[in-house]
C-alpha cells in the first residue's frame, strides 16, 4: 500500500492530523494497535484552550463540541479554607476555555474518518518503522495476521508515549529531558452534577484535589496520591471522604453520586529533541508530557498537527521544505513554555513531603500572590487559556 502520510496512533493527535490533511486534499492511512471501543472509551483530559477548540471548530470537527461543550471564563483556586477566582477571560483578553472530553474529541473524529471511508485500521500489530532517512520511508505491521508494508512520503509519530516511533529515532540524535513526581492522581468520574460551576483546583495540607466536570451531570474529581497508589485500597466511600475533606469549606458541601470509572494517573515531565527525524515527524504525547496540573497535554498535541499540517500543506503545495525544517522549532516553543507553566501550577499545588514546611510556606505564599496580583493573575490566566504567542 502506498500513500502519502502515514499515521501511527488514532489519539487526538494522529486523528486531528488526518481530518486536517483531507480538509487540503493531502491523503493519509491511520494505524492503530487498539480497538474502537477502546480508544472511544478511554477517559483522558478535558479541558480545551480557546484557540484549539477553534481550531477543530474550523476545520468542521466541532459540531459537537460548539454543542455540548461548556464554556468557562473562570477558574478557582482553594488553599488555607478560602477559594479565590482567576477571571481568566478578563486577564487574557475575552479568551476563554471550553470543557468537554478527550473521549467526545475523539468519537467525534472517527466519526467524521469514517463517513469520509479513508483508512483508519483498529488493531494493528508488530508496528515498525523504518527508512526514516530515505525518500520513501515505510510503516510495516500486522493487520488481519497478514504483514503488510506501507510506503509512504512522510510518517506521523502519533503513537503517544509508550509508541514505538519516538524509539526508532537512533540515541545518538535524540536528546530526552525528564522528570519524575513522587505522586499521582486518582480520578473518578461520577454520575451526579458539578457541586461547582467552575473548576477548583485545592490545595490542602493532606494533598492536591481537583473539582472538574464532563457536563451538567457528570463530574471528574481528582486526589493526589502515591504514583502506584492501589485502587484497592479506596473504596468508593473512602474516594468521597477524601475528597470532601481537601475541597470542603465552611458552608460548602461536595455533592456525592455513584462513581462510573476510577483510576490512578503517574505523573511526568518529559520532552525529546529534536520532534524530528529525516521523514519521520513526533506529534503529541509521543514527543513530550506534561503532568495534568495545567491541562496542558491534549492541547499541545492539537497544536502539533496544526503545525505539521501546515508544513505539510506548504510543502505539496509549492514544495517549499522551509516550514517542515521549522517543525521541530517551532513546536517545541510552545511545548516549553507549557513544561514550565505545568510543573509551575504541579509544585505550587501538591503535597511534597521532601520539601517541608517550609516548601509548604512557599507554595501558600505563590497561591496568595497568584491570587492578589494582577500580574501574577494574568500570567496565571494567559497561560491557562493558551498563549498566542510563544
Ligand atoms: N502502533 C499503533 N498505534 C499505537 C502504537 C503502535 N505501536 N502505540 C501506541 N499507539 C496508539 C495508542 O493506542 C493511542 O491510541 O497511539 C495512540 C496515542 O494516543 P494518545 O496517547 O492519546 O496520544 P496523543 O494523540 O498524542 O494525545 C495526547 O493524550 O495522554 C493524553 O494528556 C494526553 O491529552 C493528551 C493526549
Ligand atoms: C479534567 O477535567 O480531566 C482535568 C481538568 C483540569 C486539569 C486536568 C484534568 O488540570
Amino acid at each position: 500500500m502506498r500513500t502519502q502520510v502515514g499515521i501511527v496512533g488514532a489519539g487526538p493527535a494522529g486523528l486531528t492530523l488526518a481530518h486536517l490533511l483531507h480538509v487540503v486534499g493531502i491523503e493519509s492511512v491511520i494505524l492503530e494497535h487498539r480497538s474502537r471501543d477502546y480508544i472511544e472509551h478511554r477517559v483522558r483530559a478535558g479541558v480545551l484552550e480557546h484557540a484549539i477548540a477553534e481550531l477543530l471548530v474550523d476545520a468542521g470537527a466541532g459540531d459537537r463540541l460548539r454543542r455540548e461543550g461548556i464554556v468557562h471564563h473562570g477558574i478557582e483556586l482553594q488553599f488555607a479554607g478560602e477559594r479565590h477566582r482567576i477571571s481568566l477571560s478578563e486577564l487574557a483578553d475575552g479568551r476563554t476555555i471550553v470543557i468537554y472530553g478527550q473521549t467526545e474529541v475523539v468519537k467525534d473524529l472517527v466519526a467524521l474518518r469514517l463517513d469520509t471511508g479513508l483508512p483508519l485500521l483498529f488493531e494493528v500489530s508488530d508496528v515498525s518503522v523504518d527508512a526514516l532517512e530515505s525518500e520513501r520511508p515505510v510503516v510495516r505491521y500486522r493487520h488481519d495476521g497478514e504483514a503488510q508494508v506501507l510506503e509512504c512520503d512522510v510518517i506521523a509519530g502519533c503513537d503517544g508515549f509508550h509508541g514505538i516511533c519516538r524509539p526508532s529515532i537512533p540515541t545518538s540524535v535524540l536528546r530526552e529531558f525528564s522528570r519524575e513526581y513522587d505522586f499521582g492522581w486518582l480520578g473518578i468520574l461520577a454520575a451526579v452534577a458539578p457541586s461547582n460551576d467552575e473548576l477548583v483546583y485545592a490545595h490542602h495540607e493532606r494533598g492536591f484535589a481537583l473539582l472538574s466536570l464532563r457536563s451538567p451531570e457528570l463530574s471528574r474529581l481528582y486526589i493526589q496520591c502515591r504514583p502506584d497508589e492501589d485502587l484497592d485500597g479506596w473504596p468508593d466511600e473512602r474516594v468521597w471522604e477524601e475528597l470532601q475533606i481537601r475541597l470542603g469549606l465552611d458552608g460548602w458541601t461536595l455533592a456525592e453520586g455513584r462513581v462510573l470509572e476510577k483510576g490512578v494517573t503517574g505523573m511526568r515531565s518529559y520532552v525529546a529533541e529534536p520532534m524530528r527525524h529525516g521523514r519521520l515527524f513526533l506529534a503529541g504525547d509521543a514527543a513530550h508530557i506534561v503532568p495534568p496540573t495545567g491541562a496542558k497535554g491534549l492541547n499541545l498535541a492539537l497544536h502539533d498537527v496544526q503545525v505539521l499540517a501546515d508544513a505539510l500543506g506548504a510543502w505539496y503545495r509549492t514544495g517549499s521544505q522551509a516550514l517542515l525544517d521549522a517543525y521541530s522549532a517551532e513546536c517545541l516553543r510552545r511545548v516549553w513554555r507549557a513544561e514550565h507553566f505545568s510543573w509551575w501550577m504541579t509544585s505550587m499545588l501538591h503535597r511534597a513531603d521532601a520539601d517541608g514546611d517550609f516548601g509548604l510556606r512557599l507554595q501558600l505564599s505563590q497561591l496568595r500572590y497568584v491570587t492578589t496580583s494582577h500580574a501574577a493573575a494574568t500570567s496565571l490566566a494567559e497561560n491557562y487559556v493558551g498563549l498566542e504567542r510563544v
